[in-house]
């Protein structure tokens, strides 16, 4: 119970009490984390203590979390490569781990002038917006389904120079100019049917359409194979990112839809997570 007149360090020290007898695992590290939310200050220089307000919020704070709400909702906001995107309920936190699709299609455009890059399943737009500030002449639309996310998508992207667009994957490259793009990527639902069904308590408040990628996750990937070739210029290319144990099966289908140079990149914790793909 977090009451006013604590002092920050120690109102800190008694979150992490409560959130490690609650099993959240990262126990050590949120708790300063989320007084400072609630102080603006970090506990461990802060001799103000907490007034009644505060501890209220505070206490409010830990009840959600304790109930695995993700510590990005509670925060409202969460960094990604060297930008700080809005997130919140209805939208997919953006996760560490796609930092690499946006690095390595940050390379693939190396030496092209003014490349136009087509960001598809953006979200919070972390993608598109990542690989502008990789890359600060790209042209970056993203492209995004869902009602719930596109708030956030529509403000992370003026807030960045990144234009957005409503529209549906399935349909949408018969909107885009054929040969007009250098760059394609997606972070799409990936997950199966089985995954789906045994989801970790914080995976769970996120929405099901970020998530659900058909019975063997490979739904969107058939799709993006067989109809998003046309959209890119010759030598072109499509990064998509990927669950770790799907390298062979999306390496598979790119081949059979007649894309060159398939190679799936691993992440820092030496899995598979990104597929590129060339078009001929
Ligand atoms: C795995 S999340 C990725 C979000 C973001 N790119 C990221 O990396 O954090 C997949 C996103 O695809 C969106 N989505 C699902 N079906 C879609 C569709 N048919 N067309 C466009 N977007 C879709 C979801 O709403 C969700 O935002």
């Amino acid at each position: 119970m977090v009451t006013s007149g604590l002092l920050p360090w120690a109102a800190a020290l008694e979150l992490r009490r409560a959130l490690r007898q609650g099993g959240c695992p990262d126990w050590e590290f949120e708790g300063p984390f989320l007084v400072e939310l609630v102080t603006g200050r970090q506990p461990r220089f802060d001799e103000t203590p907490l007034d009644q307000a505060q501890a209220h919020r505070l206490e409010s704070l830990l009840q959600k979390r304790l109930a695995r709400v993700p510590l990005q909702y509670l925060s409202g906001k969460w960094d990604f490569l060297n930008v700080t995107l809005k997130v919140g309920e209805g939208v997919l936190c953006p996760r560490s781990d796609t930092e690499l699709l946006c690095q390595e299609g940050a390379s693939l455009l190396e030496g092209c002038p003014s490349p136009r890059v087509l960001d598809l399943c953006a979200g919070t737009g972390c993608v598109g917006i990542g690989i502008k500030s990789l890359v600060p002449a790209a042209r970056v639309t993203c492209l995004e389904k869902s009602p719930a996310a596109l708030p956030y998508l529509g403000e992370n992207c003026t807030a960045y120079g990144v234009d957005w667009v409503e529209g549906d994957l399935f349909g949408y490259e018969g909107r885009v100019p054929a040969g007009s793009l250098d760059l394609i990527t997606a972070n799409p639902p990936y997950l199966t049917g089985a995954e789906m069904a045994s989801l970790q308590p914080e995976v769970a408040h996120e929405p099901a359409m970020a998530l659900d990628g058909g019975e063997d996750g490979l739904t969107f990937y058939r799709y993006l194979a067989a109809r998003y070739q046309p959209c890119l210029k010759p030598g072109g290319w499509m990064a998509l990112e990927i669950g770790w144990e799907q390298g062979p099966a999306v390496s598979a289908l790119l081949e059979k839809a007649g894309w060159t140079r398939v190679r799936v990149c691993r992440d820092l914790e030496d899995r598979d997570r990104v597929v590129l793909a060339r078009r001929p």
